[in-house]
């Protein structure tokens, strides 16, 4: 089947050309728990019907891209970009390598008159960013952005509890994410070294902003502001062959964001986000959300709850230890549903929403947002002072 062929009644296989499945996420979240386990299954669709699913497999490197397909029995591999972005029978590219090169294949593969997925972030700038956004919205394909986070349990959890009016007036957020990322020398680092070199696509904000951007927007509202600190704590580190090299990407940012509540109030959020810091938390993010009747704690799998009905009132009396456990006066929410992998669960989505002609909720204008929002996030930071957040109009 073709992608001039999209009848949606009548499409029986989909292929995805996937690039970057030797990174880290490309491998772990794409391949290993969306991509193959939807190539083992089919993906169902909302009329009961199965569409089969057909990898190709492309990376530089031949020798790690054929034993990733012999390993995986993905008949299909390739180092060759190029053509697999005009293969005919190819329906979806999709795109977790590194940033750096994105923008170009994204605008090749619509061109090409492919649906396009993509990792975040889209592109380095928001010029460039809004530029592949607007390709995408005159393109007839289907075009998304990886918002994992929305999917995630502890925030459906947390955006249920919103939509049932759990927390009345919405009045702040506070979000902590982040853990120590080894510098490199006597123990490896868990990250790769390009994201401490800013010439490479690095830096904690790029990469952290666009996604607190569109959590922000799926839970609250759209942010209209934007205040920072950035630095970088670690200024040298030690790459994956050993060496010693200079950091050049700032690896801690601590923001402030003004949102448009849903009643069209401000809200505040506070979100730090650090590769130096040590983890005293329950996850390696978590989000406090404060309103009127009640707040929330959401992590990447829990969520726990606290109504106004059942607020203790604790008085500040620093001469007696504490007496209570703050903790244990939170409930915690159930999943009420299975709530699977968020990778996996925006993958399939996202294809449905291929086969059916319609757009993706996370499209690239979204993506656009997120860069702009790092972007002024790190002007703020350099320029000392709070800077607006411009509608991007396409
Ligand atoms: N959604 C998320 O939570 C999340 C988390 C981490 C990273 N990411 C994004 O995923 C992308 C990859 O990040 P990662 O952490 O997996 O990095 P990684 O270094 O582990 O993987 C990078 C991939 O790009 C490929 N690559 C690098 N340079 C290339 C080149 N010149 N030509 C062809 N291929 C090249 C590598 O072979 C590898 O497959 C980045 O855009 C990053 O922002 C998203």
């Amino acid at each position: 089947m073709t992608t001039t062929d999209l009848n949606p009644g009548a499409k029986k296989t989909l292929k995805i050309a996937a690039h970057g499945v030797t990174g880290r996420m490309g491998y772990r979240q794409h391949l290993l728990r969306s991509l193959l386990p939807l190539r083992e299954t089919g993906l169902l669709l909302e009329d009961g019907s199965k569409v089969e699913i057909e990898l190709l497999i492309l990376g530089r490197d031949q020798g790690k891209i054929k034993e990733l397909a012999s390993k995986h029995h993905i008949a299909e591999w390739s180092t060759d970009v190029a053509t697999a972005l005009t293969d005919p029978s190819v329906d979806v590219f999709f795109d977790a390598a590194t940033t750096t090169m994105r923008p170009d294949l994204l605008h090749r593969a619509l061109t090409a008159g492919k649906h396009i997925y993509s990792e975040k972030p889209t592109a380095l700038d928001s010029a460039t960013a809004i530029s592949l956004a607007r390709a995408a919205a005159g393109s007839e394909r289907t075009s998304g952005v990886v918002h994992d986070k929305l999917y995630l349990p502890g925030l459906v959890k947390l955006r249920r509890l919103i939509d049932q009016g759990f927390f009345g007036r919405l009045l702040s957020l506070r979000g902590e994410f982040g853990y120590w990322v080894f510098e490199g020398d006597t123990q490896a680092a868990q990250r790769p070294s390009w994201n401490y070199r800013k010439e490479d696509g690095g830096g904690i904000t790029t990469d952290m902003f666009c996604h607190w951007n569109y959590v922000l927007e799926g839970l609250i509202g759209p942010v209209r502001s934007v205040d920072a600190k950035i630095v970088t704590h670690i200024p040298q580190r030690w790459d994956e062959q050993g060496k010693a090299y200079q950091v050049t990407a700032d690896d801690a940012a601590y923001g402030s964001f003004e949102l448009e509540g849903p009643d069209g109030g401000q809200v505040i959020a506070q979100i730090n986000s650090s590769w130096a810091v040590r983890v005293h938390r329950d996850e390696l993010v978590e989000f406090q959300l404060d309103g009127t009747e009640g707040s929330a704690v959401a992590g990447l799998f829990h969520c726990v709850a606290q109504h106004r009905a059942n607020t203790p009132k604790p008085v500040w009396n620093p001469d007696l230890p504490v007496a209570e456990s703050f903790r244990e006066q939170w409930f915690e929410v159930p999943d009420n549903a299975a709530l699977e992998n968020g990778f996996a669960a925006q993958w399939q989505e996202f294809l449905r929403d291929c086969l059916a002609g319609r757009k993706h909720r996370f499209d690239l204008l979204s993506a656009a947002r997120g860069v702009q929002l790092a972007e002024l996030g790190l002007a703020a930071s350099s320029e000392r002072r709070t800077v607006d957040v411009p509608e991007i109009g396409l």
